[in-house]
């Protein structure tokens, strides 16, 4: 853990146009940066950073932050990385919470290793580059093969001498310890003897998602068939083979651009891609994929295209696999390249063009895919044919969308000419098994079984769909939910931008004269903002419906009232980082340059007599809120009378609400 106060560090002194400026080509627009955003191919700039506010925001994707958040959003960092990659760059030295001395140990271990790693890995880049071995043997078989001076470097391929033990004196002599080397498995210690595992092969260094050397793949030369073609780094503290996608590093900004990922095999498969302009590809490295293969795919985008070599054994053995990334709720998609083709020879054998228009028109989904493979196998023998629909089927129940699965059930059913009613009561028979183990693993013995044998298949496959839709009071729709979030979010707005002004403000005062008739006076009364709004919504006992806007609302009450100051950089730096996305945004509202000027500029008001529309601002939020809240309140009363059918409807709390509701409006209609 980060030491709090190494982190307020970071944030007093990173400086969010330095950071940003490091990915973006930024431009002065004011008192503002200006760029295009990293997120889209857009062609006009709607990317912005305040230096001032030390905020950007991204108006062509929404997204926005500070700089901690933009290392997030862009690099894919975890929130401790981003906060180590800001230390580096400022030269802050990190302190961590007090650890137990063997934690210590073990992160300086696996440190330790990462520098060892790390140095190896420049180590084979250099000398492949640099000697006249490493030329005349490492970087003419990847010349041979192709691969061009850029590839080479931005894939830092390498190559280890054929001696012994090259690599493990020189690093050695660098000052590296053995027990590193050997716990990499870049040196093998037996006995006294030490020497160098990747002797001879030239090197393909394996990225974290971040950036770090978590090992290697190194090819051998020859066509020696005793010796394996690859040999790895083995598992150890920092590589683990089941959580590794060789070329993520280089692919994610990528993937998440493209909204897709393509899964190859090798690492020769990914370099090749990428030289062929297809940079949103990564490798399982020749093992079956992993769900933690799959989950950091998943943080980058829902969409999996697999490409498969031509032969045949190989998809089948494969195939199962798949139902993993569909477990996971993500869209599969397949192709298959021609016979004896693997993705990196066709990449050579095509240009371009041709690549990406085969990738485009081939790609089938998987569903389909799988169906129209097993069938081939299946000759028509019905028994066979049993089986297949069995097997997809049990693909289609690992999908977690219900309306998805429906689609496909619907879409097998033509395919393979089978009525939907079978496939659906075999689909509703595997997800009450599947909904068993669940419950038996989970242990909730008191939640009622399900069983979809005595419900119809449809209605089973739907039930997810209950799930989606907020059902409050059993009558909120999704129109109200909206509104109440654009008030409660207009509110944060005001209280963010003007909560310490002083307002006038006006107040209705209802008396009854002598004679017995109600008589309006008004009131008018100096506020701050936020105690004015803070008076109102306590009054109520109103709670925001959103419970980031319920969040920021009680801080920045706080804040005022309490310290009577309000800190916007506490909120935008906020931990929460969707509670800094919503305040940027409303601080940021006003550079974006598709923005519909709002009502006071467009009548070119000046900013000073804002203010006098601010207190009807005010007034009217919190009314519109009152009255979307009591709408509310009168619709859940309505429905609970309808279904407590018998007992007694209480029209007058009704009534008494609805008359409410009406005074709100012409309320609203007359406060200047
Ligand atoms: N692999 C491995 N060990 C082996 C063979 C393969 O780890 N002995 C892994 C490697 O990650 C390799 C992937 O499986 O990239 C795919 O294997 P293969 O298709 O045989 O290799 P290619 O990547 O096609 O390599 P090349 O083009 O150099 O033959
Ligand atoms: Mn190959």
């Amino acid at each position: 853990m980060i030491l709090r106060s190494t982190i307020d560090r970071i944030f007093e002194t990173a400086r969010v146009e330095e950071v940003i400026g490091e990915f973006v080509v930024l431009k002065k627009a004011g008192s503002n940066f200006k760029g295009l955003s990293p997120f889209t191919d857009e062609k006009s700039p709607s990317f912005m950073v305040s230096p001032v506010k030390q905020i950007w925001k991204d108006f062509s994707t929404g997204k926005g932050g500070n700089s901690v958040s933009f290392l997030m959003e862009h690099e894919h960092y975890t929130y401790p990385e981003a906060l180590r990659w800001l230390a580096k760059k400022y030269n802050i030295e990190i302190e961590e919470a007090e650890q137990s001395s063997e934690e210590k140990a073990q992160m300086n271990e696996r440190e330790s290793m990462f520098m060892v790693s790390t140095f190896a890995k420049d180590y084979f880049h250099e000398i492949m580059l640099n000697t006249n071995k490493g030329k005349a043997i490492g970087l003419s078989y990847f010349k041979e093969r192709g691969f061009t001076d850029e590839t080479i470097k931005k894939f830092e391929l390498g190559y280890c001498f054929d001696e012994w033990d090259n690599f493990t004196n020189a690093a050695l002599k660098k000052g590296y310890d053995l027990k590193f080397l050997a716990s990499t498995g870049l040196t093998i210690v037996k006995e006294n003897k030490q020497f160098d595992r990747f002797k001879g092969r030239v090197m393909f260094p394996i990225h974290s998602m971040s950036g770090r050397i978590l090992g290697f793949g190194g090819r051998i030369l020859t066509a020696d068939k005793k010796a394996a073609k690859y040999l790895n780094s083995p598992e150890s503290d920092i590589y683990h083979k089941s959580k590794i996608l060789y070329g993520l590093y280089q692919a994610k900004k990528e993937i998440a651009k493209q909204d897709n990922c393509f899964l190859v095999e090798g690492y020769t498969d990914v370099i090749s891609f990428n030289q062929s302009g297809v940079e949103n590809v990564v490798a399982s490295s020749g093992t079956a994929l992993t769900p933690d293969q799959i989950r950091l795919i998943n943080r980058l985008t829902k969409n999996i295209t697999v490409l498969f070599d031509g032969d045949a054994a190989g998809i089948r053995a494969s195939i199962r696999g798949i139902d993993l990334i569909l477990e996971q709720g993500m869209n599969v998609k397949v192709v298959q390249f021609p016979d004896g083709e693997d993705p990196d020879s066709f990449a050579k054998s095509n240009s371009n063009a041709e690549l990406a228009a085969y990738l485009e028109n081939s790609a089938q989904d998987f569903i389909n895919f799988k169906v129209s493979l097993l069938l081939k196998d299946s000759n028509n023998d019905p028994i066979k044919k049993a089986g297949v629909i069995r097997d997809i089927v049990t693909s289609i129940s690992k999908i977690p969308d219900g309306i998805q699965r429906e689609v496909y059930v619907q879409e097998c059913s033509r395919i393979m000419d089978i009525s939907e009613r079978v496939l659906f009561s075999e689909l509703a028979q595997l997800l009450k098994k599947g909904l068993q183990e669940k419950s038996k693993s989970s242990r909730q013995q008191n939640t009622p079984q399900l069983n979809p044998n005595e419900i119809p298949p449809e209605f089973a496959i739907g039930q997810e769909q209950t799930k989606m839709g907020l059902v409050k009071g059993g009558a909120v729709t999704n129109q109200k939910i909206d509104q109440l979030s654009i008030l409660e979010n207009e509110i944060i707005k005001i209280l963010l931008l003007y909560g310490n002004e002083e307002v006038e403000f006006t107040e209705e005062v209802i008396h009854v004269d002598d004679a017995g008739k109600e008589k309006i006076d008004t009131r008018k009364y100096e506020n701050t903002v936020s105690a004015e709004i803070y008076v109102h919504l306590h009054e109520d006992e109103i709670e925001f419906s959103n419970v980031l806007f319920q969040e920021i609302y009680t801080e920045i009450i706080h804040q005022l009232n309490q310290l009577e100051k309000l800190d916007i950089d506490g909120l935008i730096n906020h931990k929460n980082s969707e509670i800094s996305t919503i305040v940027t945004s409303i601080l940021m509202e006003k550079e974006n340059p598709n923005r519909q000027l709002s009502n006071w500029e467009g009548q070119n008001i000046e900013v000073k007599s804002a203010l006098e529309v601010l207190a009807k601002d005010v007034n009217d939020v919190v009314y519109n809120l009152r009255r979307v809240l009591i709408g509310e309140k009168i619709d859940e009363l309505m429905s609970e009378a309808v279904s407590n059918q018998g007992s007694p409807i209480d029209l007058e709390v009704i009534r008494n609400y609805t008359s409410l509701k009406m005074r709100l409006f012409e309320k609203l209609n007359r406060v200047v």
